[in-house]
């Protein structure tokens, strides 16, 4: 009797040697292993053939990609966020989809509060004024920020994350409002206490907040949520801070908020065209700049790299993914 043929899978990124371990138990396995990620036309190349793809958030997967992969049965994301698949083209072509909700929810909602307090206690100019040998000294007004106890943070995307976020608030003294989302006006969704938070319309929620904080998936809705009209409803003494994906906010409307005094500062994690920033942001002090670091702990990473594996398995082996994408083919 022969043996069945393992199924091959292309994963398009070095994963942890544990995640590898895992998969190469049940697949011929192709690693990319080059730097930065494959060219588009190198991610196709070696995913021709192969049953599964393990991808991460830039790996473009439409319906032109898909139609060169016949023998491609499942797609996993290492990524909650999965704007860099179309899911329909999927579903149409019988390919499920997966990605790796709620293991990053702690690491993304404790970095939202690392971009809170760099942007609002000014760290990144301590850290740099420090580094370059300029501190004078104690002195008691330097380097000013501001406090977050008494104040409103606005949370713009009430998922997982953002209520994560919002559950922390309570601790620097916060009050929270969010967005209710236009499809679910009646929901309410209740903090950590029990009692409700105060959901308003996206207008409000920018005017009222003096951080508003952004976690809404990048859908043709959301592109630009925040542009130069949206940005001018915050008040001059708040605070943008984007832990979602780059294309959310419109880059160039945050260079004129800065330099006209619109806002008081802003706090990215993500980026329009990613690894490039817009140059116009690196000249202000009351940026704080990150580089997409928001699940980025040991901890979360593995686990996101693992539940991709168990994705990966499950549909190869004929049973479920355990996190399909909403609206994914399921077998
Ligand atoms: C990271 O950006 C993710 O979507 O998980």
């Amino acid at each position: 009797m022969t043996t069945p043929a393992r199924p091959r899978v292309f994963v398009s990124r070095r994963l942890f040697p544990e995640t590898l371990a895992l998969i190469s138990q049940h697949a011929e396995m192709d690693v990319f292993d080059g730097t930065g990620s494959p060219s588009p036309e190198e991610l196709l190349a070696r995913t021709k053939g192969c049953a599964g793809l393990v991808a991460q958030g830039t790996d473009k997967v439409d319906g032109a990609f898909l139609d060169q992969l016949p023998d491609l049965r499942v797609v996993c994301n290492v990524a909650v966020g999965y704007n860099n698949i179309d899911v329909a083209a999927a579903r149409a072509r019988k390919v499920v989809v997966t990605n790796t909700p709620d293991v990053l929810n702690e690491a993304c909602a404790a970095l939202t509060w690392g971009l809170i307090l760099g942007v609002t206690r000014r760290l990144g100019e301590g850290e740099r004024i420090l580094r370059a040998g300029q501190w004078k000294g104690f002195q008691l007004d330097f380097l000013l920020g501001m406090d977050l106890v008494g104040k409103t943070l606005g949370v713009i995307g009430m998922g997982r994350i953002g209520q994560s976020v919002a559950a922390k608030a309570a601790a620097f003294g916060m009050r929270t409002v969010y967005m209710k989302s236009p499809r679910r006006q009646d929901e309410q969704i209740l903090g950590p206490d029990g009692v409700p938070y105060e959901g308003l319309s996206f207008e409000e929620v920018l005017t009222r907040s003096d951080i508003v904080t952004l976690h809404v998936p990048l859908s043709s809705e959301t592109h630009h949520l925040i542009n130069r009209t949206s940005i001018r409803l915050m008040k001059p003494t708040a605070y943008l801070v984007n832990m979602a994906r780059g294309p959310v906010v419109e880059e160039a409307s945050v260079v004129s908020a800065l330099d006209n005094g619109w806002i008081a500062g802003a706090a990215l994690d993500v980026y329009e065209l990613e690894p490039v920033v817009h140059p116009g942001l690196l000249k202000f002090d009351n940026a704080f700049l990150i580089p997409h670091l928001g699940s980025a702990t040991r901890e979360t990473r593995t686990a996101m790299c693992n539940l991709a594996a168990r994705n990966l398995v499950e549909v190869l082996e004929g049973r479920a993914p355990v996190t399909p994408i909403p609206g994914s083919h399921i077998p």
